[in-house]
This record gives C-alpha cells, sequence and structure tokens, in this order.
C-alpha cells in the first residue's frame, strides 16, 4: 500500500515560508520528500540554502500575496504544483477604539493581506489544479476567529479576517470539490513566533491545559498532512491545533 503521508515528488507552494509557522511547515514538507517553491515579502533565501544543502528541491521568491498579479506571475514560474500552504499573516496590536485615522488603513491591510491574499493565491492555483484532477490546498487560520481573541486581546481587523478565511475555507472546498481538489485549514491557538511575540502581552500559561505555548512545528507537521495525499476525502475542515484550549 502506497504511503499517503509520503510527498516525494509532490511540488508544494509555501508563503509566509519567511516566518515561523511557514518555515517549520517548508521543513515539515522537505522532510517528507516534497519539492518546495518558498516565498515571503522578501524571499527566504536562507531557508532555501537550508533546505537545499538538506537535499531539498526549492527555488525561493519574493512576493506580497494582497497583489495579484504579481500572485499569477510567481505561481506560473513556480511551475505545476500539487498543493498550496498558505502561513502569510499580518497582525497588528493596538488599541483601535483610541486608534485615530490610522486603524482603518491597519483594518484594510489586515484583510488584504489575510483574506485577500489567500484567495490571489488560491484563485492562481485552482486552473491548473483542476486541469490535472488534483490538488491539495492548506491555509493557517486562527483561533481568534472563533474565541475573539480570549487568550490575547486582539484587533477586531484580526479576528474579522481569520473569521472570514474560515468561511473562505469552506466556500472554496464546496467549489472545487468535485474537481480532485481539497481545501482545508489549521487554526492554531497561541504559538511562539514573532508574530505572537509582536503583541507584546503576558501569556497566562499556568491556566493553559497543557501549560504552555505552541511550537512552530507543532502547526508545520499539521500543515504539512493536509498537503499530503491522506486527505483524500477530508475537505473544508477547519482543525483545532491549540493544545486543548478551545473545541468547536
Ligand atoms: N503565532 C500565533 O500564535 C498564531 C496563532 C494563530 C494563527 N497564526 C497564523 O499563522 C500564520 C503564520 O504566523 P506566524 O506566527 O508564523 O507569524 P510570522 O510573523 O512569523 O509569519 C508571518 C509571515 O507572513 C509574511 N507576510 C506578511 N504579509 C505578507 C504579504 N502581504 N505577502 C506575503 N507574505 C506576507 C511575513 O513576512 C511573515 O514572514 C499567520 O497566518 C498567523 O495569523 C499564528
Amino acid at each position: 500500500m502506497n504511503n499517503a503521508f509520503d510527498l516525494s515528488g509532490q511540488r508544494v507552494f509555501v508563503t509566509g515560508a519567511g516566518g515561523a509557522i511557514g518555515g517549520a511547515a517548508a521543513r515539515a514538507c522537505a522532510a517528507l520528500g516534497a519539492d518546495l517553491a518558498i516565498v515571503d515579502l522578501k524571499a527566504p533565501d536562507e531557508l532555501a540554502r537550508e533546505l537545499h544543502d538538506a537535499g531539498t528541491k526549492v527555488k525561493a521568491y519574493a512576493l506580497d500575496n494582497s497583489i495579484r498579479a504579481d500572485v499569477e506571475k510567481v505561481i506560473t514560474e513556480a511551475g505545476p504544483l500539487d498543493a498550496l500552504c498558505d502561513c502569510s499573516g499580518y497582525y497588528v496590536k493596538g488599541d483601535w477604539m483610541d486608534g485615530g485615522d490610522d486603524w482603518e488603513t491597519l483594518y484594510r491591510k489586515t484583510m488584504d493581506v489575510n483574506v485577500l491574499g489567500p484567495v490571489n493565491l488560491v484563485r492562481a492555483v485552482l486552473p491548473g489544479m483542476a486541469e490535472r484532477g488534483t490538488g491539495r490546498i492548506a491555509l493557517t487560520t486562527s483561533m481568534a476567529a472563533r474565541t475573539a481573541g480570549s487568550t490575547l486581546a486582539v484587533e477586531p481587523a484580526y479576528v474579522a479576517s481569520k473569521g472570514g478565511l474560515q468561511a473562505i475555507v469552506r466556500y472554496f472546498a464546496r467549489q472545487v470539490a468535485d474537481k480532485g481538489i481539497v481545501v482545508n485549514a489549521i487554526s492554531p491557538g497561541p504559538i511562539l513566533t514573532p508574530l505572537l511575540i509582536s503583541a507584546n502581552q503576558p501569556f497566562a500559561v499556568d491556566h493553559y491545559p497543557m501549560k504552555r505555548l505552541g511550537k512552530p512545528e507543532e502547526i508545520g507537521w499539521p500543515l504539512a498532512f493536509l498537503c499530503s495525499r491522506a486527505t483524500g476525502f477530508m475537505t473544508g475542515a477547519v482543525i483545532d491545533v491549540n493544545g486543548g484550549m478551545a473545541f468547536s
């Protein structure tokens, strides 16, 4: 029987790869044998060198996911893809009620990166995947979409963007279910990454079921699973990975 978790020869496009969770997802996919295209606002060249030296076929690109023409260009350059793993994201900390005129700009930027960006990516990979009759799409939402930031005082823009993304997962899943393409997401709880550190807030980890924050690789591996052929009958799923902090 074939090992459906094996990504050997599978071409995976990982966004946000210069970040903590994206880097972990790229490393997990590489460890499972995938060929990679890794992207971030600045091309993640250092990660590309690390993965290349470990034997992975990898190309790095600079890409702003919120610019549709650039997304289409880079996805075309990257060549036919078996999986898209989107780990890009934007989070801004601030007091939105007291934020002056700036907060609307930040709201729009958050929606651009966290919702429009993934939509641009999905839109760009779908035609090729549909033509080949196979594809896996893995997106990264957040526990904040449902809990509205119970562990972290988040901005409404972040909550709205991640809630919107969860709805989009289900929308695309239905749209392409008969084309051999599955669309799923991981919904992480608090993970120790630069994004979380930038929030500059204390975490009462003693009250968390596991008494700790998550590690980037604890999201990277589940994302790699969503990029695998083990997801044949699984689509539209938003999977909690939060150390037991909140359940659907
Ligand atoms: N860290 C957490 O606690 C946590 C919890 C829930 C969800 N998430 C989500 O996980 C994902 C990864 O976050 P992380 O914690 O690794 O943060 P991170 O800041 O380390 O990584 C995010 C990456 O996205 C990139 N990015 C930002 N705007 C972009 C754009 N317009 N185009 C392309 N790339 C862009 C950044 O450059 C960065 O490398 C995000 O979607 C985040 O919202 C994180």
